[in-house]
């Protein structure tokens, strides 16, 4: 398709002698398109060249050599130039190409051959899968699909936290207490409970402390008994996330967890000693990283030895490395972990590998998730599991739709979509470092700004194409009746739904796409309120039906990147 932005780009650069990256930069898409469909603003250039921007607006106007076809008209108001696209030709070329492709959207151009790793979920074994690891699922998820909808190799790593001194612990609570619990049920909350319980006895018993120590050195060396019981918990553990990842449709390439580390940390310790960067520090061995304005020296061996989640972190980043030949690899956790990565990329550093895997690692932080207080918390007790907070959200959704269209078929099935939609919706509605608040009554309101509202809009489509026989070929529409303001709108959108795409992969944001899809769905709501799509005069309705079938594809596609499934009829 034209690309008009850097079609205004050239053109501009060259009037005015200057590069074409940094005027591209400048270019604005204007609020109103009676300001133009691109807009550039002189007084960047003011410095420059030396010049009043209104001067330069002039001077550009009457200098720039741009092809009448594609720009058909340039103004000048005040400082700012304003660019008016050929509208014919641009629904021409965003409607064929719709027809053309089906996953549309879809570009290899630049990632063929790349690999991209990304870090997700990555929840605790034997402790509750919280409302934080709901949002890296999700936000992992999504980049996941983008990346690998663009034609980048994608490896989804669940980097499950299965290893540690706790385990030694755990099992010896369990050999205390393991008869008291029946596991095939909650097991997690019964793990959690038992850990509990065997902290408060090492706090009063230091012999009980050692027998932890020494379980964790039994499964350390891989004694048989205490592997079978990790190995247990770890099964236990998993079946109940699974439950959660089949709801939302999570799926991993690798399970390799931090446990699958224990034994690649000695490599780490070796070439950190080599760069004679590992210091002693109370018996510890230590990074100090204070020359790279991080205070805190980052720990590798604790002083009884054993290592610690950094480490592991950074064996995992050897053999990723290794393994996959990353280009980029993500970590997707909560902004609590900001230090943890920012010492863990600085000591990868020190590993010896190449530049290109220590500047691919990159940390994609995220704010907190609140419930709302009062509410939920408190009828669901302290411990809100997230399973529970996910069936709840179907069930409302269950009810709504129950009293919105009683008739409808499979109200399970929608009910699901419409509730995991919700969900996924509201963890990548905002940019995804601003804390959330997890309201199952606001996301499911269909009026704001939530999943359910885009599903709506697109069973809408659905309906409008319902009632035509057949969805005609683009060579037979009549183009220019699709100039009026709110069939531009949607030509636009869909026009910049890669671009929307890229975005959302160069900042590590789903959001940008979560809120695209909010404006294609607004976008056509309007279009649908103020056009007659069904109408008399064919011509017209074939373009519109057109439309509309577009507005349906990119929707049901991005959605389905973001995660959410669409509803046939709601
Ligand atoms: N298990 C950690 C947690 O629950 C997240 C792990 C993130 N990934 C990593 N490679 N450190 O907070």
């Amino acid at each position: 398709m034209t690309d008009f932005k850097n079609i205004i780009a050239e053109a501009i650069s060259k009037a005015v002698n200057l590069g074409r990256e940094e005027i591209y930069d400048y270019i604005e898409v204007p609020k109103d398109t009676q300001n133009g469909d691109y807009a550039f603003p002189c007084f960047k250039l003011a410095k420059s060249l030396k010049k009043a921007p209104p001067l330069i607006a002039k001077d550009i106007s009457e200098k720039i050599e741009i092809d009448k076809n594609k720009i058909v008209e340039i103004s000048i108001v005040g400082g700012y130039l304003n660019f008016y696209i050929n509208k014919d030709l641009l629904t021409q070329e965003v409607l064929e190409q719709v027809e053309m492709q089906e996953d549309y959207g879809k570009k290899e151009e630049n990632s063929v051959g790349k690999n991209i790793v990304i870090d997700y979920s990555s929840p605790n074994i034997a402790k509750p899968f919280h409302i934080g690891h709901l949002k890296t699922t999700v936000i992992g998820g999504a980049l996941y699909n983008i990346y690998k909808y663009l034609g980048y190799n994608v490896i989804g790593i669940n980097h499950l936290g299965d290893y540690g001194t706790q385990f030694g612990k755990l099992i010896e609570g369990y050999k205390l207490w393991g008869n008291e619990y029946d596991l095939s049920e909650d097991s997690i909350d019964k793990l959690a409970e038992i850990y509990k319980r065997i902290n408060i006895l090492c706090k009063e018993d230091e012999r009980v402390l050692d027998r932890c120590r020494e379980n964790f050195k039994l499964l350390e060396q891989g004694d048989e008994y205490c592997t079978k019981l990790w190995q247990e918990f770890k099964d236990l553990s998993i079946k109940e996330f699974q439950k959660i990842y089949d709801l939302l449709g999570t799926k991993f390439d690798s399970w390799n967890g931090e446990a699958f580390y224990a034994d690649k940390t000695d490599e780490v310790i070796e070439l950190l000693e080599k760069s004679g960067k590992l210091v002693e520090s109370e018996g510890a061995k230590v990074v100090d990283l204070s020359d790279k304005g991080i205070d805190t020296p980052c720990i590798i061996c604790k002083s009884n030895g054993s290592t610690i989640y950094a480490t592991r972190d950074l064996a995992a980043i050897l053999y990723r490395a290794r393994t996959y030949d990353f280009d980029k690899c993500l970590y997707v956790t909560s902004y609590e972990q900001n230090l943890h990565f920012k010492q863990v990329f600085e000591v990868a550093k020190l590993l010896g590998i190449n530049e290109k895997y220590t500047n691919g690692l990159e940390h994609v932080p995220y704010g907190f998730v609140r419930l709302p207080t009062g509410k939920m918390s408190t009828r669901l007790g302290n411990f809100v599991k997230v399973e529970d907070l996910l069936n709840e959200t179907i069930e409302k959704a269950k009810k709504i739709i129950e009293e919105k269209n009683p008739d409808l078929e499979n109200k399970e099935e929608i009910a699901k979509k419409v509730g995991i939609g919700a969900v996924i919706y509201n963890d990548l509605a905002t940019s995804r470092i601003k804390d959330e608040i997890f309201d199952i009554d606001e996301m499911l309101n269909f009026q704001g700004e939530t999943g359910p509202y885009i599903q709506y809009m697109y069973v809408r489509t659905n309906s409008v194409l319902g009632k035509v026989r057949k969805i005609p070929e683009v060579k037979d529409l009549k183009i220019n009746l699709l100039q009026d303001k709110y069939s531009q709108n949607i030509i636009k959108l869909i026009y910049n739904f890669e671009d929307v795409l890229n975005q959302a992969i160069a900042k590590s944001e789903p959001s940008f796409l979560a809120r695209y899809l909010m404006d294609l769905a607004k976008a056509f709501s309007s279009f649908y309120n103020e056009n007659k799509i069904i109408c008399d005069d064919k011509d017209l309705q074939d373009a519109r039906i057109y439309l509309t079938f577009s507005t349906n594809k990119v929707l049901r596609n991005g959605a389905e990147l973001l995660g959410i499934k669409m509803p046939e009829k709601m």
